[in-house]
């Protein structure tokens, strides 16, 4: 994240307003389980129009519980992308269930629908598309393919809150969507995620996971009079507090300017880019609103990591997104995955680099990572 000076590739942007509502709940009676929760929910379903909208301590729990609400289990299959943080696939792997990794679409590094047809099984349960660097996957194929093998498609829109497709708002374009709400990605808690969905049997089970697998919560037994509850499933504390859900309600209203300025920023590099051989943008689909949580480009000729350092010197701090998750060790001796599983990605993640991308970067800033980029070209 942040680099001491120079600068970072993402960060957090927190204003007056937000340290104002943060304190506020200090002075209230609620520091967790009370009003802003709720408050937070109802912002959240508002914002994506979707019915209901589940608060939990971290885009990870998010996975989790979503992973356990569509029922996945021992001996069942999930297929997803490997260009994805681990957090996706380790949330398959809590629940006992394993994950199939399909390959991605090399212009986009989205999930590829065709790849993921030929990874389905008869114990395939579910799939768990990426919006990888915040841009919507191709959700209608992939809705259309789950549907005729009756499959739950589940998204994890950690990059892409805020982004749409064919106007469309991520966060209602699966049965399930996952969002955290970590300081690089559109807006912050601090820590924090949500799942997002319209079944109320869903919703139900989202709230009960995260209170350890409690039937009722405190305010449902201060409401019957009764100090009974009864643990129904093993569940977790992934409770959000109420000061996470406040930062949350007050970033949330800054959202729509930073996706304009996210946009912006992305044309900015696209065209201070255009010219230089050895950088390749990524492609966008057509009708979507791209969220940019991240600016990737392709570094081709194997100069991605002399970049990578070159940059690093310049005190401009790009990232890697993502070392294949089924080539980390703990995968390879789990599951026995191994290179040549996803070509597409494991060539991709090779080149891709992530620009410094984030709403108070200046076109300035901008300049300076473009020219840099330049200088070591022609320097080599
Ligand atoms: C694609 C993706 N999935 C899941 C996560 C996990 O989110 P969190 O860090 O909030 O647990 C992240 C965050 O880094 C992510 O980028």
């Amino acid at each position: 994240m942040a680099a001491s000076n120079g600068l970072p590739y993402g960060r957090q942007q927190i204003d007056e307003a937000d340290i104002a509502a943060v304190v506020e709940v200090l002075r209230s009676d609620w520091l967790t389980t009370g009003p802003k929760i709720t408050e937070f929910e109802q912002a959240i379903a508002d914002f994506v129009g979707c019915q209901h909208a589940v608060a939990v301590s971290s885009g990870t729990a998010a996975l989790h519980a979503a992973v356990a609400a569509a029922g996945i289990g021992p001996g069942d299959e999930v297929i997803l992308p490997p260009l994805t943080f681990a957090a996706t696939a380790n949330a398959v792997l809590y629940q006992g269930g394993t994950p199939v990794f399909a390959d991605v679409d090399p212009t986009t590094l989205l999930l590829d629908p065709a790849s993921v047809e030929d990874k389905i099984t008869s114990r395939s349960k579910a799939i768990i598309a990426v919006d990888y660097a915040g841009q919507p996957c191709d959700y209608n194929r992939l809705q259309e393919l789950a549907e005729g093998r009756q499959l739950q498609l589940l998204a994890d829109a950690s990059h892409s809150l805020g982004a749409s497709d064919q106007g469309h708002a991520c966060g209602r374009l699966a049965e399930l969507t996952t969002f955290s709400f970590h300081p690089v990605k559109p807006v912050t808690c601090g820590e924090g995620g949500v799942v997002t969905c319209d079944s109320v049997d869903h919703a139900k089970r989202l709230r009960r996971f995260r209170n350890h697998g409690i039937s009722q919560d405190h305010h449902q037994r201060q409401q019957r009079g009764s100090h009974g509850y009864d643990m129904v499933e093993l569940g977790y504390n992934y409770r959000m507090s109420d000061l996470q859900a406040a930062l949350g309600l007050s970033q949330l209203n800054k959202l729509p300017g930073w996706i304009a300025r996210r946009q912006n920023l992305a044309d900015c590099y696209a065209q201070g880019l255009a010219e230089v051989s050895g950088i390749e943008p990524l492609a966008l689909r057509s009708e979507v609103s791209h969220g940019f949580h991240l600016y990737v480009v392709r570094v081709v000729n194997g100069q991605r990591d002399r970049l990578f350092e070159w940059l690093q010197q310049q005190q401009i701090g790009a990232n890697v997104h993502y070392p294949p998750v089924h080539l980390h060790s703990y995968y390879r001796q789990t599951l026995g995955t191994q290179a040549g599983l996803c070509p597409v990605a494991e060539a991709a993640a090779q080149e891709v680099l992530s620009l410094p991308l984030f709403p108070s970067l200046t076109a300035t800033d901008i300049q300076r990572v473009v020219d840099a980029i330049k200088k070591y070209f022609r320097e080599g």
